[in-house]
Order: structure tokens, then sequence, then C-alpha cells
């Protein structure tokens, strides 16, 4: 549920009307709802409120400052991928202690900066990292926890790129090689094993993939603690689906937490939840203007002023975001659009052969669900801005990023000053 209602026929983020934002802001722009993001967190903690479970906000998802620390205002950790994520968790007040490491590509760097911020996990994908994060743990004089990322072999998620846990995946250890992988780790000075992690794909709409993954990590825990391995967490990352407005509707939270409690019980671990998209994607929207009606000799285009810089999804995973007027017209008459930007690129598009309003250039349109995976995704590509982002709350808005100039777009760039 979110907080994106229309309030006759305008549509309204909370307690603010979408055009007249619009006309403050200028489009394209982001609009997240700071009640909804709330909501969201505390529906996936709430789940899980009788277990003990960290909630670890995967910050690739929307890594706005602003957005962390209301997520950290309730309580919520952090799954980063990068110093940069690292970097913006801890400015936001997320505690290290409530922070995880994931990402299969590490950097020497990267390790140092986690372990001298103490966090609480390094989600470890192969035995060259392992090896690695040892060697730097014990020239920082630190002990490294560690859980090993297993590559479960379970082909989940929405589109075949952003699948994760299949055996063909770069993600986690093979299966077949985690009992002996868990065994070096045991004799290496400056890691301390703490668990198990796996992660098998995003925008998964149905339980079953979770439940074959969940279940083969169970017996994974019993197997490595036959072997005398202390096995204190389990990781299970993210990857819950949100409804789109189109396609299957992805399980209830609550559904989720009673099928991993279900597999769980008996192992006696700390569970660590990395969701994402769940808590970010419905509060946000990307608003825009419709710059051209242009009748090709196929197909009819709404020419729009957003682009794939600023939301890629669609471009790239077949993405279906629904669209919808800024202000509804209950009498307008439909047709099929494609919904393109005005990037040049066949690629660039929003939707196609979707059936909408006719409306005029000029008029203001709501691309729903882009709150995750959305500004995240986003580039500069053909010397776009990235675009503002708003954060509403009740009747308040606030930018909380706003558009470059050009000079600040352009600042990291030289004419060449020639050394020799
Ligand atoms: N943990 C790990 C290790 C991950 O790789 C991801 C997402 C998550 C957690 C969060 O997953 P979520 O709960 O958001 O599904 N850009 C794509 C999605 C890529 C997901 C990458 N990893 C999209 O726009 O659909």
């Amino acid at each position: 549920m979110h907080h994106f209602d229309y309030r006759q026929d305008r549509l309204y983020a909370e307690d603010i009307d979408i055009s007249a934002l619009a006309e403050k802001v200028g489009t394209p722009f982001y609009v997240y709802s700071e009640a909804t993001l709330r909501r969201h967190i505390k529906v996936f903690s709430t789940a899980f409120a009788d277990t003990d479970a960290l909630v670890a906000y995967s910050v690739k998802a929307n890594p706005n400052l602003a957005v962390l620390r209301i997520l950290a205002s309730e309580g919520a950790g952090a799954d980063v991928v990068s110093a940069g994520e690292l970097t913006r968790a801890l400015h936001a007040g997320i505690a290290p202690e409530k922070i995880v490491f994931s990402g299969v590509g590490k950097t020497t760097e990267e390790m140092e900066a986690a372990l001298n911020a103490e966090i609480y996990q390094f989600n470890v994908e192969s035995a060259p990292e392992l090896e690695a994060l040892n060697n730097i743990a014990g020239d920082l004089d630190k002990i490294a926890p560690v859980a090993i990322r297993v590559n479960p072999d379970v082909a989940a998620g929405g589109h075949d790129k952003i699948s994760t846990g299949r055996k063909e995946d770069k993600f986690g250890v093979p299966w077949t090689n985690a009992r002996a992988l868990y065994a070096r780790a045991r004799e290496m000075q400056n890691i301390r094993i703490k668990g198990v992690d796996l992660h098998i794909g995003s925008q998964i709409a149905d339980l079953a993939p979770f439940e074959t993954a969940f279940e083969k990590a169970a017996g994974l825990i019993k197997d490595l603690r036959e072997d005398g391995c202390t096995i204190e967490r389990l990781d299970l990352g993210g990857g819950l689906g949100i409804p789109y407005g189109a396609g299957t509707i992805p399980p209830h939270p609550n559904d989720y937490a009673e099928l991993i409690k279900r597999v769980t019980a008996p192992l006696d671990v700390q569970l660590i939840f990395e969701p994402g998209r769940m808590i970010a994607g419905n509060a946000g929207l990307l608003v825009t203007k419709l710059v051209y009606v242009k009748e090709g000799e196929a197909r009819k285009f709404l020419i729009v002023d957003a682009a794939m810089n600023d939301l890629i999804r669609p471009a790239l995973y077949d993405a279906h975001h629904d669209i919808i007027p800024v202000k509804r017209d209950m009498d307008a008459v439909n047709a099929r659009y494609d919904v393109v930007g005005p990037v040049c690129e066949s690629s660039d598009y929003i939707a196609k052969a979707r059936n909408l309003p006719e409306m005029a250039p000029g008029e203001y349109m709501a691309i729903m669900s882009a709150g995750a995976y959305g500004a995240s995704q986003s580039s500069q590509y053909n010397t776009r801005p990235l675009i503002p982002e708003v954060l509403v709350n009740g009747d308040k808005h606030a930018i909380i990023r706003r558009r470059p100039t050009f000079d600040e777009m352009t600042a990291l760039e030289h004419y060449p000053d020639w050394i020799d």
C-alpha cells in the first residue's frame, strides 16, 4: 500500500498536489512518500517481530541519504555493496553493527574501510575473496565476521537479468564446494565464521523458489554444524517482489515470514534480511511532462521529458510500470501509445503499446512504482542532468537531491593540461 491517490481527479503524494509540485520543481523528477517508506519497513519488520531478526535495507534500491535516514530511524540496518554505499549508510546514521557487506568483487580498500568501521558481517562470495579478507584483516589486526554466500542453484526472479541463484550466475560459492570452504575458513586466523548467506534473485513473485532455497540452506547449516562449525546467523537476502500493476501479485510479507519461520524454527539462528524493492519500490513515482504527441506510420508516440537515463528498467528488463495522468479526466478517450523519451536510442521507452487516455502536450503523467532502482540506476547519458528527488511528508515537501547545473555536470572534466 502506498500514499499516492487521486483527490477530485488530481493525483496527490500524501497531502501534496503533484501538479502544483511539478510547477514548482520542474519535470522530470522523482517523488517519494515518507509515510510509505515507514509503512513498508514496519510491515516487513513486524512480520519478523517475534524472531531474532535484523532487517538490513538493501541500499542499492534507493540510496538517497534522506531515505536512508528515515529507514535508520525505524531501526533498519543496511546491506551495502561498495565503499560508497557503506559511507552513505554510516553518514545517514545506520549503526555499523547493523551493516552487512555483500558483492562478488570487494576490493582491498573496501575491505579495509569495512573492517575499520567494524561492520556486522562480510558476505563472502568466493575462495579468493575469503583469502584476501583474512590477509587484510590480519594486516589491520582485526577479526572479520563472515557469512559465506552459497549458490543454491535455484531459478527465481522477475527477469533473467535479475536472477542470481542459479549455478551459471556469478554469485555465491558453488553448492558442492561450500562445506570445504567453511572448513578452510575455520582455520583462518582472522576470519570468524558467523553464518550462511544466500540471495536468489529479485522481483520474486511466488514463494516456491524461496522455500526450495531456504530448505537447502537449512540442510547446509545442519551439515556444517556436524562438521563442527558454529553457525549463529542465516542471511536470506532480499528479493520479495512488489505489485507493478501487471503480472502476478507477489506474496504478502506475512506469508513470506510464515514460510521462513517454519523452515528456520529448528535452527536457532539469527535471521538477516536484505529487502530493497519491497521497501522503496512503491514509495516513489516519477513525474514527467508530455512534450509531443507523434503519429508514426505504425504507432502513436507520447514523447515525454523523462527517458531511459532517468528510469532504465523498461529498457533493461522489459519492466512494466503503470503510467497514470496527474490530472484525471474520466471522460477522456483511450488510445494505444508507445511512451518514449528524448534519448537517441530505440530502447528509450517507458511503455510499449499501452492504453492511455488522450492527453495534450504540457500535461503531467506519473510513472508508478519507481522508488526502487529508478534514481539509483540513473545516468547523465545524452548530457541530461540527474533529476531531482523530492520527499513528501504530509503537506510538506523537501528537495532531497537537486538538479545539477551544467557546470556541476562537467566539473570533473578538463581540457587537457598536458604533463610530461
Ligand atoms: N541482497 C543482495 C545481495 C542483492 O544483490 C540484492 C539485489 C538485494 C539484496 C535486494 O533485492 P530486492 O529486495 O530489492 O529484490 N536493478 C534491478 C534489480 C537488481 C537487484 C540486484 N540485487 C531491477 O530494477 O529490477
